[in-house]
Parts: C-alpha cells; sequence; structure tokens
C-alpha cells in the first residue's frame, strides 16, 4: 500500500531475526490485519525480503530493507544498496537506525547520502535519530537530536517519503521505555526542529517512537502529541503482539 503521512504508521523492525519458516507468522498476521486505517510495515532481514514482499502483495502489509548503503553499486562488500531494495519489492528503507550506526560508521555524510539514494530509487526513508544516556544525563539530548535531524534529512525528503524515528538509544530493546513527558518532549522539539527545514514548508514528516514499545503500552505512547506511530522491535516478532499493537492506535 502507498505510504499515507495522514495515517497513524506502526512498523516492525525484526533486525536480525527470522528465516523463511518465519512465512507461517507472516502470512497470520495477514490474515489478522484487514484494516486501510494505518500504514503497516515490517522490515525483516534482507534474506527474507523477496519471499515477505510476495507474500503481502495483496494485503495491507508494506515491506522494507533495515538498511542500504549509500552508493547504488561498487566493490563493498557485505553492503545492500537501495536500488537493490527496490528491485527486491521493498518499499521502504531504515536509514541511520543506532544498530546500523555503531556497526557501520557515524559518519554523518554517509547517512544523509544514505537517504538521498533511496529517494533516488523511490524509496519510503525512515530516518532514526536517538541520544544515548551520557548525552541525555548531559543535558545535550535536544542540540544532539537537531544535528542528527540536520545530517540525515535529504533536499530530496518531503512528508510523502521521509518519517522521522525517535529512538533512545538507551530504551532500545531495554524495556526501559521513555516517560511519557520524555517522548512528549522530544517530539515537540522535533517537530519544532523540522518546521524550519525547508523541505517540510508542506507539512512536517510523521514522527515515530521507538524503543521497548509493547502491547501494555502502545495505546499511550499512540496518545502523545506529536507521535504519529511506533517502531517496534522484540514486540514485532510475534503476530499477535504485533496485531495487539496495530490495533490499539
Ligand atoms: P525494541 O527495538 O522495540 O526491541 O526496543 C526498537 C528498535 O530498535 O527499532
Amino acid at each position: 500500500m502507498k505510504f499515507n503521512p495522514d495515517l497513524i504508521t506502526i512498523a516492525g523492525n525484526w533486525k536480525m531475526n527470522g528465516h523463511k519458516a518465519a512465512a507461517a507468522e507472516i502470512e497470520k498476521l495477514i490474515n489478522l490485519i484487514n484494516e486501510t486505517d494505518a500504514n503497516i510495515i515490517l522490515f525483516p532481514p534482507f534474506t527474507l525480503i523477496s519471499d515477505f514482499v510476495e507474500i503481502s502483495k495483496s494485503s495491507y502489509l508494506s515491506i522494507g530493507g533495515q538498511d542500504c548503503h549509500h552508493k547504488d553499486s561498487g566493490a563493498f562488500t557485505s553492503s545492500i544498496s537501495a536500488s537493490m531494495l527496490r528491485d527486491a519489492g521493498a518499499d521502504y528503507v531504515i536509514i541511520g537506525h543506532s544498530e546500523a550506526r555503531a556497526l557501520h560508521g557515524n559518519d554523518s555524510s554517509n547517512v544523509i547520502n544514505k537517504t538521498y539514494n533511496a529517494h533516488e530509487n523511490n524509496l519510503v526513508t525512515i530516518i532514526c535519530v536517538g541520544e544515548d544516556l551520557s548525552v541525555r544525563s548531559e543535558g545535550k539530548h535536544y542540540d544532539f537530536i537537531s544535528k542528527q535531524l540536520e545530517n540525515a534529512v535529504a533536499r530530496t525528503s518531503n512528508r510523502n517519503n521521509t518519517l522521522i524515528a525517535y529512538e533512545p538509544i538507551w530504551a532500545i530493546g531495554t524495556g526501559d521505555t521513555a516517560s511519557i513527558e520524555d517522548i512528549q518532549d522530544m517530539h515537540a522539539h522535533i517537530n519544532n526542529t523540522l518546521k524550519d527545514f525547508d523541505m517540510f514548508k508542506k507539512g512536517n514528516p510523521s514522527i515515530l517512537y521507538g524503543g521497548s514499545v509493547n502491547p501494555k503500552n502502545a495505546a499511550q505512547i499512540l496518545s502523545i502529541n506529536n507521535v504519529n506511530g511506533v517502531l517496534v522491535g522484540g514486540s514485532s516478532l510475534d503476530h499477535i503482539e504485533f496485531n495487539e499493537i496495530i490495533k490499539s492506535k
């Protein structure tokens, strides 16, 4: 389904989980979701993208890749390009996830060039930003996030091809969700920062929260001002849990 920036987005990041047998999980999920009032996206590992695209082709589920290289092709052992994701049938890509930044380096020109390349290949980008605990404890988190946004949002971005995901590193996979106040304050900050970006003159992109979202806390998180959806890791692996999050919107 085409991305609609006016709808809530529920995205599942499978990280390095899932083998071919996981197709059964996707089939069960597709049978449960029959709603058109949300963008529902799964990001399986690269090896499963083509299979999942095939299985989900006439459903409400969209498929994306978890990262892409900033170049189209070349001698970049272990990398996948945006055009390869497009070729496999993906419609979305996650850019700058903190786990990918930690693995492949934090170079900001690299991140923004991934965004350009993804847009050239007609992929909708979910650009991740998030501070670690030391940045937050020094009280520098607002400036840190503003810089990350400047270094990742490309001139080709607009609200139809870009979402931002705020994922505080200390909340990812820890069960330690950010507090309602922390989420509210940072999403307001991101919203205000993006208003000054020329490419969002026609309207701001969706801002997702990510970090230990589960069926118990999803409804409350989704009701916070400026939270337009969630990026879910662990709880997206099980079709029942993920569907509960979808239903809680
Ligand atoms: P988590 O992961 O829900 O397991 O914390 C979120 C993410 O890294 O996108």
